[in-house]
């Protein structure tokens, strides 16, 4: 199969991540933190590791103040509902995914917050100067996406936070399409609040996430439970990572992510980022020479997380996405990808997007041979 579902979940992963793991769940992985005994130490090593490793990445003094979860979903909900109270307003964007929306728009409907949306052009570009104009005195946060998971389009998050920070306002990045694709410092980019999955681009396996808190911003946290830590205060502990990390780890899912992460760091992110970028740039340009087809990613190849979205003029993306995989064993995801405001933004609500998201391991030739595929798709549509 040609893998072009990375923006869903990466795959392959590097090596190393399945042998970690399995050498993990093989020889040494008790409970972390739950224990005094000689495996429960070494799993709380390497978790321990595992985080130093990942904070490092965002530039993260503290990695304390970075707790895992199991996916980014988990993750802004612990930082939207940990943050808001009563009568607060927060801002977001029109191409945020059902990971933001959803949790928002419930507490609006439940008379919590209320809510401004920034609407965007036809590729979902937003004009900054419109989240300034929808801050009020309430405003207690931005949410922002980094990367579109329909086009791939990236946001100006660094002036966002800075808009945010200079006025008082916490900022949360969704990182679910950004972490491992754009290089990400959450000093320099005024984040205080940072969502990311594992299982995407920092090529851990699925059941990983997490979620930064900068120092100093109180959290109210979603689950209370047992943190192996103060087992005789009947609350939940108030110190970080403990507030958030209630219940067992993934301990095995931990360390494939850090080896995920470790991948990323031998390789280069750069090199990483300008590798998937010639191949998006070649499946896009292709794509032109294409009768019939529509697309929605920026030709902008350098504000693309590596996502080309198109269609076929008049034809259901479902279609196309089922010919791609049944004929051609090429994966793609069709419909409209959990997030349809961004699909009511690029005008595809009836009819989805096919979605092409390459990773680091797919080739110049698989490009060629999808190409080669959807021109033999044209050629009966046309
Ligand atoms: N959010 C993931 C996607 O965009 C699952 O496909």
């Amino acid at each position: 199969m040609i893998y072009l579902d990375n923006a869903a979940t990466s795959f392959p992963k590097p090596l190393r991540v399945y042998d970690e793991m399995d050498r993990c769940m093989r020889t040494y992985c008790a409970n972390p933190g739950r224990g005094g005994h000689a495996m429960s130490i070494a799993s709380g090593k390497a978790v321990s590791e595992a985080r130093e490793k990942i904070a490092a990445f965002f530039n993260i003094d503290n990695s304390l103040r970075l707790a895992f979860t199991k996916n980014a979903t988990e993750a802004i909900n612990i930082a939207i509902k940990g943050v808001i109270k009563p009568g607060d307003h927060v801002i977001t964007t029109c191409m945020e995914h059902n990971a933001v929306i959803r949790p928002l728009k419930t507490l609006e409907k439940d008379g919590i917050i209320s809510l401004s949306i920034v609407e965007g052009d036809n590729f979902g570009r937003i004009d900054i100067e419109r989240i300034i104009d929808y801050i009020n005195p309430r405003t207690r946060l931005i949410v922002s996406t980094l990367s579109s998971n329909v086009n791939g389009i990236i946001f100006p998050v660094k002036e966002m936070g800075r808009i945010a920070r200079t006025r008082g306002i916490l900022f949360l990045v969704d990182a679910s399409q950004g972490a491992g694709a754009e290089e990400i410092d959450v000093d320099e980019m005024n984040i205080d609040l940072l969502a990311f999955p594992g299982h995407k681009g920092l090529l851990g396996p699925q059941g990983t996430g997490g979620i930064y808190i900068r120092e100093g911003i109180n959290i109210t946290p979603i689950m209370q439970g047992g943190t192996g830590s103060i087992s005789d205060y009947l609350y939940q502990p108030e110190m970080m990572p403990d507030l958030i990390e209630s219940g067992t780890l993934n301990t095995p899912g931990i360390i494939g992510l850090a080896y995920g992460v470790d991948f990323i760091n031998k390789t280069g992110l750069n090199n990483i980022k300008v590798f998937k970028h010639s191949l998006i740039k070649r499946l896009m340009e292709g794509m032109e020479e294409i009768k019939g087809i529509v697309q929605y990613s920026l030709k902008d190849i350098d504000n693309n997380s590596g996502i080309a979205a198109m269609n076929f003029k008049g034809v259901d993306s479902s279609e196309v996405s089922y010919i791609l995989d049944k004929e051609f064993g090429i994966a793609t995801r069709a419909g409209l990808h959990c997030a349809p405001l961004a699909h009511k933004t690029l005008g595809t609500t009836g009819q989805g997007v096919v979605r092409f998201s390459v990773g680091c391991f797919n080739t110049v030739d698989e490009i060629d041979y999808t190409l080669k595929a959807l021109r033999k798709i044209s050629s009966r549509f046309n």
